[in-house]
């Protein structure tokens, strides 16, 4: 089995991921790995922001590690909150300000296209030979709802609905999300990757 340091401390983006990449691999986030800092996410893209922290964990660890970053692009707000998403309504990182921030900021907008896209840094590799850096990407297009929908999940699901799907991520099950996912791409591809080492 292998482990991989997932840079986070989200425990909903471990579960998903781990549910996705099943028995052969271990994701552990930081504070399995006896990490406790909180990276920064400095950057005005989300390839940079996944960069910094998987550059940060590969640092302190040199293991095998793999950050993302997620932004919520949506058209009609010229492409926000994209790689503020999580402080979009401040440094609180409130999930529901955060949502009441785009409905007010899109209000009747009848134009309410939106994608989810994730960054995978991916750092593989081992002391002797050094360490390669690998990006993946996933994209969930969807539509901004006009109001909140469902309980489950986090973020913006509630207001968050997927192309070929009347429910927002939030009145998903995991697994019914996982189809959909930017996350998920993501993950695939980078899974498809690690296959093939
Ligand atoms: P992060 O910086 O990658 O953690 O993601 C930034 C923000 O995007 C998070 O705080 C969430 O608000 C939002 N986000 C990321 N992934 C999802 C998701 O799958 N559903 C809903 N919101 C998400």
């Amino acid at each position: 089995m292998h482990t991989l340091i997932f840079a986070t401390n989200n425990q909903n983006k471990v579960d998903e991921i781990q549910s996705l990449v099943g028995a052969d691999f271990n994701i552990i986030p930081l504070k399995t790995a006896g990490i406790n800092i909180d990276i920064p996410e400095p950057h005005d893209t989300l390839q940079e922001n996944a960069a910094e922290k998987a550059n940060t964990i590969l640092n302190i660890t040199n293991q095998n590690c793999f950050s993302e970053d997620t932004g919520l692009e949506i058209l009609a707000l010229q492409g926000a909150p994209g790689v503020k998403s999580a402080r979009y309504a401040g440094e609180g990182r409130d999930f529901q300000a955060n949502i009441d921030k785009v409905l007010s900021n899109l209000g009747t907008t009848e134009n309410r296209n939106a994608q989810f896209r994730t960054v995978i840094c991916l750092k593989w590799g081992n002391e002797k030979e050094g360490f390669q850096t690998h990006y993946f990407e996933g994209i969930c297009k969807g539509n901004i709802a006009t109001e909140m929908h469902g309980e489950k999940g986090f973020g913006y699901d509630p207001i968050f609905i997927p192309e070929g799907s009347t429910k927002s991520f939030a009145q998903m099950t995991m697994e019914e999300k996982n189809q959909y996912s930017h996350r998920q791409k993501a993950v695939t591809k980078l899974f498809e990757f690690l296959r093939s080492k």
